[in-house]
């Protein structure tokens, strides 16, 4: 008999790109974060309590009334339509110069990444990220077997002056950057810093991919322009209705060139033929009726109260040497332990208190396990006052030790 290791339905056989792809840590961090005694701050949740689930209700009962055969027949890769067309008015009151044909319907955001990278980039080709990134987009540029390149951040988003530092001559395939309140950092591009952005990407005709799920929930602050506002050319732009409606839909776009979107539309075909019909028509037939101002306007003013908790509850229980970003927007803070404390080991002794932040480390290229991330959208601002303090305990205790080594 053979001692080969049996090679049975791609077990032990897998494909390159698949070598050394694990799954997202922070997935599992997520797993161990479900418990319903653990305060979380680990997801990247919306609130439940306000997805708008009776308009949802509304909405998909009449798509079934008026139209029950067409929302369950197969439709066209590109997208439904009205939905199209709605998602270009959208994004032309931001500036964005779009048509429907410059729209690509995806099923979240995360696929616009997944095709970008299937249509964009060859294995060793090098992607430009900020340091820290969004973790799932790293994700899919390394099992499109690139190379990441990271570019350092601080408050005010990517050192868009490092660029020609981290990278040398030779010009990289791709530039992914979330600009507004990121994720992980919550940070927000500087105006000027997108300004020098847009020029060296057309100067080095570099395409830029901007990742915005976040830009609609500022709860403060002046309104920054998006990349795509600034160039006609050369921004590739993910969005998402995850975050303003609820993420369940799965439903999101990419705005490119037309003759990207041909691309993109290719890739999806072989990928899923097309995003969910019932889905797009629903969600269209929502947009006509519902008062998604009045919504935003409730999420930003919910999202700022438990922002707020979550600052106060610092300030209180923080002890010295520890640092943190104030948001303007978005779903999370970024905090910096005091010198010495490992986010990991921090992650360990909460979770056994009761409380779940998400250990920096993941959203780093390189080695670093000096910082946590904080969501505030998905818990009430008394649990967040409590998780806050038992956490803000944790770090005190981190810290003298440290120190007393
Ligand atoms: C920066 C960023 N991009 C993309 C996504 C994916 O969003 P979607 O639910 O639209 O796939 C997320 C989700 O948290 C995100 O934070």
């Amino acid at each position: 008999m053979s001692t080969h290791p049996r090679q049975f339905a791609g077990v032990t056989r897998l494909a390159t790109r698949m070598k050394g792809l694990k799954p997202s840590a922070v997935r599992e961090i997520l797993k161990v974060a479900e418990s319903p005694e653990v305060i979380s701050f680990a997801g990247g949740l919306p609130a439940p309590e306000l997805f708008p689930v009776e308009a949802f209700a509304e909405a998909f009962a009449q798509t079934f009334a008026k139209e029950g055969a067409a929302a369950l027949q197969y439709g066209v890769t590109e997208g439904f339509g009205p939905l199209r067309e709605w998602i270009a008015a959208r994004l032309a009151r931001q500036g964005i110069k779009a048509t429907a044909s410059e729209i690509l319907i995806t099923s979240g955001a995360q696929q616009g990444l997944d095709l970008v990278g299937k249509v964009l980039l060859d294995p060793a080709d090098r992607v430009v990220v900020e340091e820290p990134t969004y973790l799932a987009a790293a994700q899919v540029f390394h099992g499109y077997q690139a190379e990441l390149v990271g570019v350092p951040g601080d408050d005010q988003g990517m050192r868009v002056d490092e660029l020609p530092a981290v990278l040398g001559p030779a010009a990289p395939a791709l530039l992914y950057v979330v600009p507004e309140f990121q994720n992980p950092s919550g940070t927000s591009l500087d105006p000027q810093r997108r300004q020098r952005l847009v020029d060296w990407a057309a100067t080095h005709q570099v395409p830029v991919l901007e990742d915005d799920p976040y830009g609609e929930l500022r709860f403060e602050g002046v309104s920054r322009t998006p990349l795509a506002a600034l160039t006609d050319e050369g921004v590739i732009r993910l969005g998402t209705f995850s975050k303003i409606l609820a993420p369940g839909v799965r439903l999101g776009w990419v705005h490119a060139r037309a003759e990207l979107i041909k691309r993109l539309t290719v890739a999806k075909q072989f990928s899923d033929l097309h995003t969910s019909t019932l889905n797009q028509r629903a969600v269209s037939r929502l947009l006509e009726t519902f008062d998604l101002e009045g919504h935003l306007a409730k999420l930003r003013r919910v999202y700022r109260e438990r922002r707020d908790q979550m600052l106060q509850g610092l300030e209180a229980g923080m002890p010295a040497g520890t640092r943190w970003t104030r948001p303007e927007g978005g779903l999370f803070l970024w905090l910096e332990l005091p010198p010495g404390v490992d986010d990991e080991a921090v992650f360990r002794a909460a979770v056994s208190r009761g409380v779940a932040p998400v250990p920096g480390s993941p959203f780093f290229h390189r080695v670093e396990h000096r910082f946590l991330r904080l969501n505030f959208s998905n818990q009430s601002r008394e649990r967040i006052a409590d998780g806050i303090q038992r956490l803000g305990e944790v770090v005190t205790e981190a810290a003298s030790t440290a120190s007393g080594r």
